[in-house]
């Protein structure tokens, strides 16, 4: 290490970010496994799986049963999305550390991934906040397209400050900032800081970076300048969003890990037991695909 500039956090969304765009149905004991590598690779929280609606995202349909399977390691949150009522019910049921509610910053996606406007998903999510909270499980509010919808283009960093409010006023433990499509880079990432702290430290926020134009690792960077402690990332740098055309992968755990540790920071997790699970899970859906044809 360079120097020693603090720990930095790192979720790993592998399993959930990292699967759910995977049309061949993987198996759900590959799942359990990816998960259980995962946490002997000593992850602070990994976000296991969704329980949203099948019929919107059908690789993540056996979610209770993966929550289920999972060995779960003292000193790991284990968390999952829930987008309603009714997956809050199934999470609880299936025992999740966190509940992770998600919203766009913008309209279009918002239509598109979960059948409502910015403001209709926020009025379904309100009662999930309160009730996740009175079952004292810790919120997590995702807040998408921080930088450009992949429908309405350019996003205004006024309208993820607003979105970021109204979550904070419901009770989230947590704002996690998505680049949903990969569009940030450095000095937009700045600029959304800017506006973003007059309401929130950085330090208090995660950022969630998928690599669409090879910018992640210097968006990540810029945010650890400006003081951003947590982030979200996927080994081997699997994943996008069915619902968000053109959207590439989470920024790659190991290649994120690495870029922390030469800047300084302690990212606290095994970086080769990491990306051994990265390659393994790719090997897994290689397999999985080569088996459906
Ligand atoms: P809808 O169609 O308006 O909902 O979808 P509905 O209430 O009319 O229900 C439709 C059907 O789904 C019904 O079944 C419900 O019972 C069922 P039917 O009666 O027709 O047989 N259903 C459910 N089943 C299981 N669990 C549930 C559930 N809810 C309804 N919780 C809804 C609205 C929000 C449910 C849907 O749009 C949805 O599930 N969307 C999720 C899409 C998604 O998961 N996208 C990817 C995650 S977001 C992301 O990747 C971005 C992120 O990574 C950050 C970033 O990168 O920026 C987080
Ligand atoms: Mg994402």
């Amino acid at each position: 290490m360079i120097n020693n500039r603090g720990n930095v956090r790192i979720t790993e969304v592998g399993p959930r970010d990292g699967l759910q765009n995977e049309s061949v149905r993987i198996p759900t004991a590959i799942k359990i496994q990816f998960v259980d590598q995962l946490s002997a690779a000593g992850f602070p929280e990994i976000e296991v799986t969704s329980f949203v609606s099948a019929k919107w995202i059908a690789q993540l349909g056996d979610a209770a049963e993966v929550m289920r399977g999972i060995t779960r390691r003292t000193g790991t949150i284990y968390s999952a999305l829930v987008p309603n009522e009714r997956g809050l019910d199934a999470a609880l049921e299936a025992r999740v550390d966190k509940v992770s509610v998600f919203v766009s910053a913008a309209d279009g996606f918002s239509k598109h991934n979960t059948n409502g406007t910015v403001d209709e998903v926020l009025a379904r999510i309100a009662p999930v906040v309160s009730r996740a909270r009175a079952s004292r499980k810790p919120v997590r509010g995702y807040v998408s397209c921080i930088v450009r919808c992949p429908y309405d283009g350019p996003v205004d960093p006024a309208q993820v400050v607003a979105v970021c409010m109204r979550l904070l006023e419901m009770g989230v433990d947590e704002i996690d900032l998505g680049d949903t499509i990969g569009a940030a880079d450095a000095d937009s990432i700045s600029r959304l800081y800017q506006a973003v702290a007059k309401i929130i430290e950085p330090s208090k926020t995660t950022l969630h970076l998928h690599d669409t134009h090879g910018q992640a690792i210097a968006c990540a960077l810029r945010a650890l300048e400006i003081g951003v402690r947590s982030f979200d990332s996927s080994v081997a740098g699997l994943g996008g969003c069915p619902y968000a055309p053109g959207a590439a992968g989470n920024v790659a755990t190991e290649t994120l890990a690495r870029a922390m540790v030469s800047a300084g920071f302690d990212p606290q997790i095994d970086i080769q037991r990491a990306s051994d699970a990265g390659l393994w899970m790719r090997q897994q859906l290689a397999s999985t695909r080569e088996s459906s044809t």
